[in-house]
């Protein structure tokens, strides 16, 4: 059984600008999100507040497992993965880059060497895993976190702008794998972005931000 997010009615600003104002919305593993709106609307800051790296001022974010509400503890943050915007590099190898976050947890050599090549390939890096990974273009960048978040299996994945700055090219190979991925790991998947396009093509729901709450668009409506 996969997990389920429940916001519930939160309220959130920064800086006297209020972001949420009673917004409520579940997600689950039925399909993958696309969180929507203009510059400083709130995006990341709902990714940040799902992922449990900051707080809503007012109401509730849950996860529930079944019927359950799971205890925001350390368990249930290890679940759960945040791309950031701009993928951190270490000043290393890609393999060594994937591979971090299966050595703090613990995991065998042999057993990270099997999934990390397993995901270097999947993200069509595998050619590159000795390149030290400041060296890699900002699309191989892309894909590289990408492949540091999957290599966790994480059962919620949020990907907060995924393609910017990517050229057409790799926004397709990366799009490819947000696709790929929801079926391999039936996870729940939001992405935020501003590619209207890419977001037809990935997302099975189509979120809106307007006046502080979440809203479902219909895939035909004309996006602003
Ligand atoms: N930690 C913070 N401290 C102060 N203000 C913040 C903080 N985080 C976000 N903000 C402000 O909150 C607003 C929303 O920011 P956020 O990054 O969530 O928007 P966004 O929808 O992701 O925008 P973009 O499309 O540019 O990525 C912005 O005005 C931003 O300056
Ligand atoms: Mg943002």
């Amino acid at each position: 059984m996969g997990l389920r997010l429940v916001v519930s009615n939160i309220y959130k600003h920064h800086n006297e600008k209020s972001l949420f104002e009673a917004c409520s919305y579940s997600f689950d593993h039925s399909g993958i999100y696309v969180l929507m709106g203009p510059n400083g609307s709130g995006k990341s800051t709902f990714l940040r507040m799902c992922a449990l790296l900051e707080s809503p001022d007012r109401g509730e974010i849950s996860y529930f497992e079944g019927n359950r509400a799971l205890p925001k503890d350390i368990n249930l943050m290890r679940r759960i993965t945040l791309l950031f915007p701009e993928v951190g590099v270490f000043n290393t190898t890609v393999f060594k880059n994937v591979a971090y976050g299966l050595k703090i947890r613990g995991f065998k050599n042999n057993k990270i060497k099997e999934k990390v090549e397993e995901v270097l390939q999947f993200v069509g890096l595998i050619h590159k895993k000795e390149q030290n990974a400041l060296t890699l273009s900002t699309g191989e960048k892309k894909r590289m976190g990408i492949a540091r978040a999957l290599v966790l299996e994480p059962e919620v994945l949020f990907l907060d702008e995924p393609t910017a700055s990517v050229d057409w090219k790799n926004t397709e190979i990366i799009e490819n794998i947000i696709i790929q991925l929801k079926k391999r790991l039936n996870s729940i998947i939001i992405i935020a972005t501003h590619d209207k396009e890419s977001t037809k093509r990935v997302g099975d729901f189509l979120l809106y931000i307007r006046e502080g709450k979440i809203y479902k668009e219909h895939p035909d409506k004309q996006i602003p």
